[in-house]
Protein backbone atom coordinates (compact mmCIF):
# COMPACT_ATOMS: atom_id res chain seq x y z
CA UNK A 1 0.00 0.00 0.00
CA UNK A 2 1.12 3.72 -0.82
CA UNK A 3 1.73 5.50 2.05
CA UNK A 4 -0.59 9.02 2.51
CA UNK A 5 1.39 11.76 1.87
CA UNK A 6 1.79 14.51 4.69
CA UNK A 7 3.01 18.53 4.43
CA UNK A 8 3.12 21.02 7.84
CA UNK A 9 2.03 24.26 7.53
CA UNK A 10 3.08 26.25 10.25
CA UNK A 11 6.77 24.73 11.76
CA UNK A 12 6.45 26.75 15.15
CA UNK A 13 6.36 25.23 18.87
CA UNK A 14 3.61 22.63 18.90
CA UNK A 15 4.75 21.44 15.11
CA UNK A 16 7.32 18.82 16.40
CA UNK A 17 4.20 16.95 17.73
CA UNK A 18 3.26 16.53 14.32
CA UNK A 19 6.77 15.71 13.12
CA UNK A 20 7.11 12.66 16.16
CA UNK A 21 3.41 11.71 14.90
CA UNK A 22 3.96 10.89 11.46
CA UNK A 23 6.75 8.99 12.41
CA UNK A 24 5.01 7.21 14.91
CA UNK A 25 2.60 6.49 12.26
CA UNK A 26 5.81 5.71 9.68
CA UNK A 27 3.76 2.07 8.18
CA UNK A 28 1.04 4.62 6.73
CA UNK A 29 2.11 8.26 6.63
CA UNK A 30 5.11 9.89 5.05
CA UNK A 31 5.94 13.51 5.65
CA UNK A 32 7.22 15.16 2.02
CA UNK A 33 6.57 18.75 2.52
CA UNK A 34 7.22 21.53 5.21
CA UNK A 35 6.01 25.38 5.18
CA UNK A 36 6.74 28.17 7.16
CA UNK A 37 6.94 32.23 6.30
CA UNK A 38 10.29 31.87 8.57
CA UNK A 39 12.07 28.86 5.83
CA UNK A 40 14.53 28.20 9.13
CA UNK A 41 11.80 26.80 10.67
CA UNK A 42 10.29 24.59 8.21
CA UNK A 43 14.12 23.25 7.49
CA UNK A 44 14.47 22.50 11.36
CA UNK A 45 11.14 20.10 11.20
CA UNK A 46 12.44 18.75 7.77
CA UNK A 47 15.37 17.82 9.24
CA UNK A 48 14.63 16.42 12.34
CA UNK A 49 12.06 13.91 10.72
CA UNK A 50 14.86 12.85 7.96
CA UNK A 51 16.98 11.88 10.81
CA UNK A 52 14.40 9.73 12.32
CA UNK A 53 13.57 8.35 9.16
CA UNK A 54 17.09 8.56 7.99
CA UNK A 55 16.07 9.22 4.45
CA UNK A 56 15.63 12.78 2.11
CA UNK A 57 11.99 13.42 1.80
CA UNK A 58 10.71 16.75 2.72
CA UNK A 59 10.89 19.45 0.77
CA UNK A 60 10.96 22.91 2.37
CA UNK A 61 8.21 26.04 1.22
CA UNK A 62 7.72 29.22 2.50
CA UNK A 63 4.31 29.48 0.62
CA UNK A 64 1.26 27.10 1.40
CA UNK A 65 -0.08 27.95 -1.85
CA UNK A 66 2.96 27.29 -3.63
CA UNK A 67 3.64 24.07 -1.88
CA UNK A 68 -0.05 22.52 -3.10
CA UNK A 69 0.49 23.62 -6.29
CA UNK A 70 3.74 21.56 -6.56
CA UNK A 71 3.53 18.95 -4.09
CA UNK A 72 1.63 15.68 -4.63
CA UNK A 73 0.28 15.61 -1.48
CA UNK A 74 -3.06 14.03 0.53
CA UNK A 75 -3.07 15.24 3.82
CA UNK A 76 -2.03 18.91 5.26
CA UNK A 77 -1.55 19.59 9.08
CA UNK A 78 -1.85 23.52 10.19
CA UNK A 79 0.00 24.81 12.99
CA UNK A 80 0.25 27.80 12.00
CA UNK A 81 -1.29 31.00 14.60
CA UNK A 82 -4.77 30.09 15.30
CA UNK A 83 -6.10 32.99 13.41
CA UNK A 84 -5.21 32.01 10.47
CA UNK A 85 -6.36 28.56 10.40
CA UNK A 86 -9.38 28.65 8.74
CA UNK A 87 -8.16 30.32 5.64
CA UNK A 88 -5.81 27.71 4.78
CA UNK A 89 -7.70 25.05 5.74
CA UNK A 90 -10.43 26.36 3.58
CA UNK A 91 -7.87 27.05 0.71
CA UNK A 92 -6.20 23.22 1.33
CA UNK A 93 -9.74 21.40 1.53
CA UNK A 94 -10.86 23.52 -1.97
CA UNK A 95 -7.97 21.84 -3.29
CA UNK A 96 -8.43 18.07 -2.61
CA UNK A 97 -6.58 17.82 0.63
CA UNK A 98 -7.67 16.17 3.76
CA UNK A 99 -6.60 18.77 6.75
CA UNK A 100 -5.34 17.82 10.41
CA UNK A 101 -5.86 21.19 12.21
CA UNK A 102 -4.66 22.29 15.91
CA UNK A 103 -7.05 23.68 17.83
CA UNK A 104 -9.11 26.11 18.29
CA UNK A 105 -10.12 25.32 14.22
CA UNK A 106 -10.98 29.05 13.90
CA UNK A 107 -12.07 31.92 15.98
CA UNK A 108 -15.83 32.85 14.74
CA UNK A 109 -18.62 30.46 14.75
CA UNK A 110 -18.93 31.59 10.87
CA UNK A 111 -15.52 30.22 10.09
CA UNK A 112 -16.00 27.04 11.85
CA UNK A 113 -18.92 26.09 10.00
CA UNK A 114 -17.64 27.19 6.63
CA UNK A 115 -14.65 24.80 7.17
CA UNK A 116 -17.37 21.97 8.41
CA UNK A 117 -19.54 22.58 5.44
CA UNK A 118 -15.79 22.77 2.64
CA UNK A 119 -15.01 19.31 4.18
CA UNK A 120 -18.45 18.01 3.06
CA UNK A 121 -18.77 19.53 -0.33
CA UNK A 122 -14.92 18.56 -1.45
CA UNK A 123 -15.42 15.08 0.19
CA UNK A 124 -12.09 15.92 2.71
CA UNK A 125 -11.81 14.74 6.07
CA UNK A 126 -11.26 17.24 8.63
CA UNK A 127 -9.87 16.66 11.91
CA UNK A 128 -9.58 19.10 14.85
CA UNK A 129 -6.44 18.41 17.36
CA UNK A 130 -8.05 17.95 20.75
CA UNK A 131 -5.63 15.27 21.00
CA UNK A 132 -6.62 14.63 24.87
CA UNK A 133 -9.40 12.82 23.78
CA UNK A 134 -7.19 9.67 23.24
CA UNK A 135 -5.77 9.41 26.41
CA UNK A 136 -6.74 6.04 28.00
CA UNK A 137 -8.02 7.32 31.25
CA UNK A 138 -9.71 9.51 28.87
CA UNK A 139 -11.47 6.79 26.83
CA UNK A 140 -12.08 4.83 29.50
CA UNK A 141 -13.88 7.71 31.21
CA UNK A 142 -16.16 8.23 27.87
CA UNK A 143 -16.92 4.38 27.61
CA UNK A 144 -18.27 4.78 31.58
CA UNK A 145 -20.61 7.76 30.38
CA UNK A 146 -21.95 5.87 27.06
CA UNK A 147 -22.95 2.68 29.07
CA UNK A 148 -24.35 4.76 31.87
CA UNK A 149 -22.46 4.31 34.54
CA UNK A 150 -23.09 7.19 35.99
CA UNK A 151 -27.00 6.90 36.04
CA UNK A 152 -27.75 11.16 35.91
CA UNK A 153 -25.19 13.12 35.41
CA UNK A 154 -25.51 16.25 37.86
CA UNK A 155 -22.22 18.56 36.96
CA UNK A 156 -19.08 18.70 35.65
CA UNK A 157 -15.88 20.44 36.22
CA UNK A 158 -12.70 21.10 33.99
CA UNK A 159 -9.75 23.28 35.95
CA UNK A 160 -6.86 24.55 34.51
CA UNK A 161 -4.90 26.47 36.33
CA UNK A 162 -1.52 27.09 35.19
CA UNK A 163 1.34 29.57 35.01
CA UNK A 164 2.03 31.32 31.01
CA UNK A 165 4.47 34.25 32.07
CA UNK A 166 5.24 37.15 30.03
CA UNK A 167 7.81 35.92 28.29
CA UNK A 168 5.44 33.13 26.73
CA UNK A 169 3.53 36.14 25.31
CA UNK A 170 6.60 38.13 24.11
CA UNK A 171 8.26 34.88 22.62
CA UNK A 172 5.06 34.83 20.22
CA UNK A 173 3.56 38.39 19.96
CA UNK A 174 0.32 37.00 18.50
CA UNK A 175 -0.57 34.94 21.58
CA UNK A 176 -3.22 36.67 23.86
CA UNK A 177 -4.40 39.06 20.82
CA UNK A 178 -7.97 38.95 20.22
CA UNK A 179 -6.98 38.77 16.34
CA UNK A 180 -5.00 35.84 16.08
CA UNK A 181 -5.46 33.97 19.26
CA UNK A 182 -8.10 35.12 22.30
CA UNK A 183 -7.61 34.25 26.01
CA UNK A 184 -6.43 31.43 27.88
CA UNK A 185 -9.95 30.25 27.84
CA UNK A 186 -9.43 30.05 24.14
CA UNK A 187 -5.71 28.91 23.86
CA UNK A 188 -4.70 26.71 27.25
CA UNK A 189 -8.19 25.59 28.05
CA UNK A 190 -10.01 24.16 25.28
CA UNK A 191 -8.94 21.08 25.38
CA UNK A 192 -10.43 20.12 28.96
CA UNK A 193 -13.57 22.51 27.81
CA UNK A 194 -13.47 19.80 24.95
CA UNK A 195 -13.53 16.90 27.38
CA UNK A 196 -15.96 18.26 29.88
CA UNK A 197 -18.69 18.91 27.23
CA UNK A 198 -17.87 15.29 25.84
CA UNK A 199 -18.51 13.49 28.70
CA UNK A 200 -21.45 15.81 29.73
CA UNK A 201 -23.36 15.31 26.82
CA UNK A 202 -22.47 17.70 24.51
CA UNK A 203 -25.59 19.84 23.54
CA UNK A 204 -25.25 23.20 25.57
CA UNK A 205 -28.77 25.11 26.60
CA UNK A 206 -26.55 28.32 28.44
CA UNK A 207 -23.20 29.71 28.63
CA UNK A 208 -22.84 32.84 31.41
CA UNK A 209 -18.74 33.91 32.25
CA UNK A 210 -16.89 36.11 34.04
CA UNK A 211 -12.99 36.78 33.28
CA UNK A 212 -10.39 39.32 33.21
CA UNK A 213 -6.94 40.30 32.44
CA UNK A 214 -5.42 40.53 35.82
CA UNK A 215 -1.98 40.49 35.65
CA UNK A 216 -0.76 39.87 31.99
CA UNK A 217 -0.31 42.83 29.60
CA UNK A 218 -2.23 41.19 26.55
CA UNK A 219 -5.77 41.63 25.39
CA UNK A 220 -7.69 38.43 26.11
CA UNK A 221 -8.56 37.21 29.73
CA UNK A 222 -5.23 35.66 31.84
CA UNK A 223 -8.55 33.98 34.38
CA UNK A 224 -11.55 32.73 33.12
CA UNK A 225 -14.63 30.91 34.45
CA UNK A 226 -17.67 29.50 32.36
CA UNK A 227 -20.75 28.41 33.75
CA UNK A 228 -22.40 25.78 31.25
CA UNK A 229 -26.18 24.49 31.52
CA UNK A 230 -26.41 21.61 29.42
CA UNK A 231 -29.94 20.68 27.46
CA UNK A 232 -29.79 17.88 29.35
CA UNK A 233 -29.91 19.54 32.81
CA UNK A 234 -26.12 18.81 33.60
CA UNK A 235 -23.92 21.67 35.06
CA UNK A 236 -20.26 22.38 33.91
CA UNK A 237 -17.65 24.62 35.30
CA UNK A 238 -14.89 25.67 33.82
CA UNK A 239 -11.80 27.74 35.91
CA UNK A 240 -9.01 28.50 33.72
CA UNK A 241 -5.80 30.16 34.27
CA UNK A 242 -2.37 31.46 33.35
CA UNK A 243 -1.33 32.91 36.69
CA UNK A 244 -1.09 30.45 39.17
CA UNK A 245 2.07 31.59 40.82
CA UNK A 246 4.88 30.27 40.63
CA UNK A 247 4.15 27.43 38.17
CA UNK A 248 1.28 25.01 36.48
CA UNK A 249 -0.69 23.41 39.30
CA UNK A 250 -2.91 21.34 37.66
CA UNK A 251 -5.32 20.24 34.59
CA UNK A 252 -8.49 18.40 35.99
CA UNK A 253 -11.58 17.00 35.02
CA UNK A 254 -14.35 15.56 37.04
CA UNK A 255 -17.59 14.19 36.68
CA UNK A 256 -20.13 13.53 39.33
CA UNK A 257 -23.13 11.28 38.47
CA UNK A 258 -25.81 9.78 40.79
CA UNK A 259 -24.10 6.61 40.73
CA UNK A 260 -20.38 7.62 40.24
CA UNK A 261 -17.68 10.28 40.54
CA UNK A 262 -14.30 10.41 38.03
CA UNK A 263 -11.42 12.88 38.87
CA UNK A 264 -9.13 12.48 36.24
CA UNK A 265 -5.54 15.15 37.29
CA UNK A 266 -1.89 14.57 36.02
CA UNK A 267 -0.16 16.64 33.61
CA UNK A 268 -2.39 16.07 30.93
CA UNK A 269 -5.32 15.11 32.34
CA UNK A 270 -3.59 11.52 32.40
CA UNK A 271 -3.55 10.22 35.50
CA UNK A 272 -7.12 8.93 38.03
CA UNK A 273 -7.03 10.67 40.81
CA UNK A 274 -10.91 9.09 41.82
CA UNK A 275 -12.72 6.67 40.20
CA UNK A 276 -15.91 5.33 42.08
CA UNK A 277 -19.00 3.55 40.76
CA UNK A 278 -21.71 1.96 42.50
CA UNK A 279 -21.14 -1.17 40.35
CA UNK A 280 -17.80 -1.64 41.51
CA UNK A 281 -17.07 -3.77 38.35
CA UNK A 282 -13.08 -2.19 38.25
CA UNK A 283 -10.48 -3.24 40.29
CA UNK A 284 -7.52 -1.88 41.55
CA UNK A 285 -5.33 -3.33 39.33
CA UNK A 286 -7.52 -2.53 36.40
CA UNK A 287 -7.82 1.51 37.12
CA UNK A 288 -3.91 1.62 37.56
CA UNK A 289 -3.67 -0.37 33.86
CA UNK A 290 -6.50 2.57 32.37
CA UNK A 291 -3.85 5.13 32.99
CA UNK A 292 -1.25 6.89 30.63
CA UNK A 293 2.62 7.38 31.86
CA UNK A 294 3.24 10.73 32.48
CA UNK A 295 4.22 13.00 29.60
CA UNK A 296 6.97 15.23 29.37
CA UNK A 297 4.73 18.50 28.66
CA UNK A 298 1.18 19.37 28.84
CA UNK A 299 0.71 18.46 25.82
CA UNK A 300 0.63 15.13 25.91
CA UNK A 301 0.63 11.70 23.96
CA UNK A 302 -2.53 11.94 21.62
CA UNK A 303 -1.28 13.63 19.05
CA UNK A 304 -0.03 9.95 17.73
CA UNK A 305 -3.48 8.48 17.85
CA UNK A 306 -5.26 11.50 16.51
CA UNK A 307 -3.33 11.11 13.20
CA UNK A 308 -3.69 7.06 13.38
CA UNK A 309 -7.53 7.85 13.61
CA UNK A 310 -7.84 10.20 10.70
CA UNK A 311 -5.51 7.92 8.33
CA UNK A 312 -7.88 5.13 9.21
CA UNK A 313 -10.50 7.45 8.47
CA UNK A 314 -9.34 8.12 5.22
CA UNK A 315 -8.25 4.60 4.20
CA UNK A 316 -11.78 3.25 5.36
CA UNK A 317 -13.77 6.30 4.68
CA UNK A 318 -15.07 7.22 8.12
CA UNK A 319 -15.25 10.24 9.82
CA UNK A 320 -12.37 10.97 12.17
CA UNK A 321 -13.38 10.81 15.77
CA UNK A 322 -12.59 14.56 15.97
CA UNK A 323 -14.52 16.33 13.02
CA UNK A 324 -15.27 19.55 12.02
CA UNK A 325 -18.77 18.90 13.82
CA UNK A 326 -16.56 17.67 17.05
CA UNK A 327 -14.31 20.52 16.76
CA UNK A 328 -16.94 23.62 16.93
CA UNK A 329 -18.52 22.48 20.58
CA UNK A 330 -15.51 23.37 22.56
CA UNK A 331 -15.26 26.73 20.09
CA UNK A 332 -19.11 27.79 20.24
CA UNK A 333 -18.96 27.31 24.42
CA UNK A 334 -15.82 29.68 24.87
CA UNK A 335 -16.89 31.97 22.24
CA UNK A 336 -20.74 31.74 23.78
CA UNK A 337 -18.49 32.92 27.41
CA UNK A 338 -16.81 35.81 25.47
CA UNK A 339 -20.41 36.86 24.64
CA UNK A 340 -21.54 36.56 27.79
CA UNK A 341 -18.71 38.65 29.38
CA UNK A 342 -19.46 41.30 26.69
CA UNK A 343 -23.15 41.45 27.44
CA UNK A 344 -22.75 40.63 31.11
CA UNK A 345 -25.70 38.29 30.24
CA UNK A 346 -26.37 34.39 29.81
CA UNK A 347 -25.63 33.51 25.86
CA UNK A 348 -28.45 31.02 24.61
CA UNK A 349 -27.76 28.68 22.44
CA UNK A 350 -27.85 28.71 19.46
CA UNK A 351 -26.40 32.05 18.83
CA UNK A 352 -25.49 34.32 16.06
CA UNK A 353 -22.09 34.52 15.01
CA UNK A 354 -19.13 35.75 16.80
CA UNK A 355 -15.92 36.23 17.04
CA UNK A 356 -13.10 36.59 19.03
CA UNK A 357 -12.74 40.56 16.92
CA UNK A 358 -15.52 41.18 18.66
CA UNK A 359 -14.30 41.60 21.90
CA UNK A 360 -12.15 44.08 20.85
CA UNK A 361 -15.38 46.22 21.56
CA UNK A 362 -14.54 45.36 25.22
CA UNK A 363 -14.55 48.49 27.35
CA UNK A 364 -11.04 48.58 29.21
N1 LIG B 1 -2.77 20.75 20.48
C1 LIG B 1 -2.05 21.37 21.41
O1 LIG B 1 -1.85 20.86 22.52
C2 LIG B 1 -1.44 22.68 21.10
C3 LIG B 1 -0.38 23.15 21.88
C4 LIG B 1 0.20 24.37 21.55
C5 LIG B 1 -0.30 25.11 20.49
N2 LIG B 1 -1.37 24.64 19.78
C6 LIG B 1 -1.94 25.44 18.67
O2 LIG B 1 -1.04 25.34 17.58
C7 LIG B 1 -1.00 26.55 16.84
C8 LIG B 1 0.44 27.05 16.78
O3 LIG B 1 0.92 27.31 18.07
P1 LIG B 1 2.50 27.45 18.35
O4 LIG B 1 2.64 27.71 19.81
O5 LIG B 1 3.21 26.33 17.70
O6 LIG B 1 2.79 28.82 17.55
P2 LIG B 1 4.17 29.38 16.98
O7 LIG B 1 4.05 30.85 16.94
O8 LIG B 1 5.31 28.78 17.72
O9 LIG B 1 4.18 28.77 15.50
C9 LIG B 1 3.35 29.23 14.45
C10 LIG B 1 4.16 29.16 13.17
O10 LIG B 1 3.32 29.37 12.04
C11 LIG B 1 4.09 30.09 11.07
N3 LIG B 1 3.18 30.70 10.07
C12 LIG B 1 2.36 31.77 10.21
N4 LIG B 1 1.71 32.02 9.05
C13 LIG B 1 2.11 31.10 8.17
C14 LIG B 1 1.81 30.83 6.81
N5 LIG B 1 0.94 31.57 6.12
N6 LIG B 1 2.42 29.80 6.21
C15 LIG B 1 3.32 29.02 6.87
N7 LIG B 1 3.65 29.24 8.16
C16 LIG B 1 3.07 30.25 8.81
C17 LIG B 1 4.87 31.09 11.91
O11 LIG B 1 5.96 31.64 11.22
C18 LIG B 1 5.27 30.22 13.11
O12 LIG B 1 6.51 29.60 12.91
C19 LIG B 1 -1.94 27.51 17.58
O13 LIG B 1 -3.17 27.51 16.95
C20 LIG B 1 -2.05 26.92 18.97
O14 LIG B 1 -3.29 27.23 19.60
C21 LIG B 1 -1.92 23.44 20.06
Amino acid sequence: MEKLKFAIIGCGRISYKHVEALYRNVEEADLVATCDIIIDKAIQRKTEYENLINRKTVNTYKDYKEMILRENIDVITIATESGYHAEIALYAMNAGKHVICEKPMALSIKDAQKMIDCSKKNNVKLSICHQNRFNKCIVDLRKAVESNRFGKLINGTARILWNRNMDYYIQAPWRGTWKLDGGTLMNQCIHNIDLLQWMMGGEVDTVYSQCDTFIRDIEGEDFGTILIRFKNGAIGIVEGSACVYPKNLEETLSIFGENGTVCIGGIAVNKIENWRFTDNLDSEVKILKMQDQDPDTVYGFGHQSLFKDVIDAILNNTEPLINGVEGKKALSIILAAYKSRLTGLPTKFPFDNFSTIDMENLKK
